[in-house]
């Protein structure tokens, strides 16, 4: 039997009912197949403790996280109390950031059960894969004279190291796939940064003989997820267009609710951070009425990045299931509770 060690941090809002709902459920498929089960330490940053403690988390708090084979995590923010960029940094991006976690992936598919804004759903399936430390994201630049005379410069930042990891793990991801990626770039309008992109691509590629590849500009590339999204199957992209993109491949899907993320320390020196794409929802906090299949979803890939993905190909199985019958949450279109949707998809599990 093999015991996984698990940092969980709810955080804020809804993050403290689906976190809970997400590792019930992980312990069920657990339990069904037999052979691991998952050790969890709660840690409650947050901005509730933040307000007790003047900081998101303790000063030894990375030093702690270090030891965990996986961080778990809610979601962060209560700008009511606590400004976001406070919250924010003081926690989430502090991982994300320290513990080296350079790449984001997001994967997006037609969910059975779920109306897609889409006309014609077909049957996409796709999968985002972010470069997490650099990019367009980067502190360098500055501010410079006030008023008429104002200047600001914000400095793009594309290493070697940086672009040719993310897009190696692109491909690498592929060839378990369908074998094609698709590379976001903007070699026609940024002149400096996507032409050395697109080279990086090109020289990668040549490892990668049974792989296919595509070039897509991302304006194009942007408009073609809303028109014809099964056409692809994993796209390489900067921090900004994944961080854009992702979002169309949240909208398409049919909810922000539902969607997934993984930030993926490729290193091997810190545990990587599973947390869904939503925020802490403070508008429906409290009400137990939070669509918890983000947080499952999640879990799912916290499965697969822990080498079982056959666990995770059921739960994905079962969510899509009870999703179908109709138990489903407010927001995307059932009436059922958080609790009712995550023991029916425990009960589906079990059978
Ligand atoms: P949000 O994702 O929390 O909410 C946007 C809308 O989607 C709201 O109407 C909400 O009710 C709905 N929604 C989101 N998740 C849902 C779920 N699981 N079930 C049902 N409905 C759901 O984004 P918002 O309102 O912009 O941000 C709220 C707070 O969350 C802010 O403090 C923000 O900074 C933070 N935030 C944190 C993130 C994280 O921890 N990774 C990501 C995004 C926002
Ligand atoms: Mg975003």
């Amino acid at each position: 039997m093999k015991t996984y060690e698990i940092a969980v941090i709810p955080g804020d809002g809804i993050g403290k009912e689906v976190v809970p709902a997400a590792t019930e459920v992980l312990d069920a498929v657990a339990e069904v197949h037999g052979g691991i089960s998952f050790q969890y330490s709660h840690f409650p940053w947050s901005c509730d403790y933040y307000e007790q403690h003047g900081q998101m988390m303790p000063d030894d708090g990375l030093d702690i996280l270090q030891n965990y084979e996986a961080i778990f995590l809610g979601a962060v923010g209560d700008p009511g109390r606590v400004p976001d960029h406070v919250s924010l940094w003081g926690l989430l991006i502090k991982i994300r950031r320290e513990f080296e976690q350079v790449i984001n992936i997001r994967p997006a598919k037609y969910f059975r059960g779920l109306a897609s804004p889409l006309l014609n759903p077909n049957d996409f399936d796709l999968l985002v894969v972010r470069e997490n430390s650099e990019g367009e994201y980067s502190e360098i630049g500055g501010r410079i004279h006030k008023g008429d005379d104002e200047i600001a410069i914000q400095n793009a930042v594309f290493t070697r190291k940086g672009t040719e990891r993310a897009i190696r793990y692109a491909f690498d991801l592929a060839q378990k796939r369908r074998g094609h990626v698709t590379s976001a770039t903007k070699s026609n309008g940024i002149v400096y940064s996507m032409p050395f992109w697109d080279q990086v691509f090109q020289e990668v590629s040549q490892s990668y003989p049974h792989v296919q590849t595509a070039s897509v500009h991302i304006d194009a590339l942007s408009a073609f997820f809303v028109t014809k999204p099964h056409t692809f199957d994993v796209i390489a992209a900067s921090n900004l267009f994944g961080d854009i993109l992702t979002d169309i491949g949240a909208a398409i899907m049919g909810s922000i609710g539902i969607a997934p993320a993984a930030n993926i320390n490729l290193n091997g020196k810190y545990p990587s951070m599973f947390e869904p794409v939503h925020g802490s929802a403070p508008d429906i906090a409290g009400q137990g009425i939070a669509n918890p299949i983000g947080q499952i979803w999640t879990a799912k890939m916290m499965l697969d990045h822990l080498g079982h993905q056959e666990m995770g190909q059921h739960l994905l199985k079962v969510v899509e299931d009870v999703t179908q019958s109709g138990v489903k949450t407010k927001d995307i279109g059932g009436s059922s509770t958080t609790k009712q949707v995550t023991h029916e998809i425990i009960n589906r599990l079990k059978r």
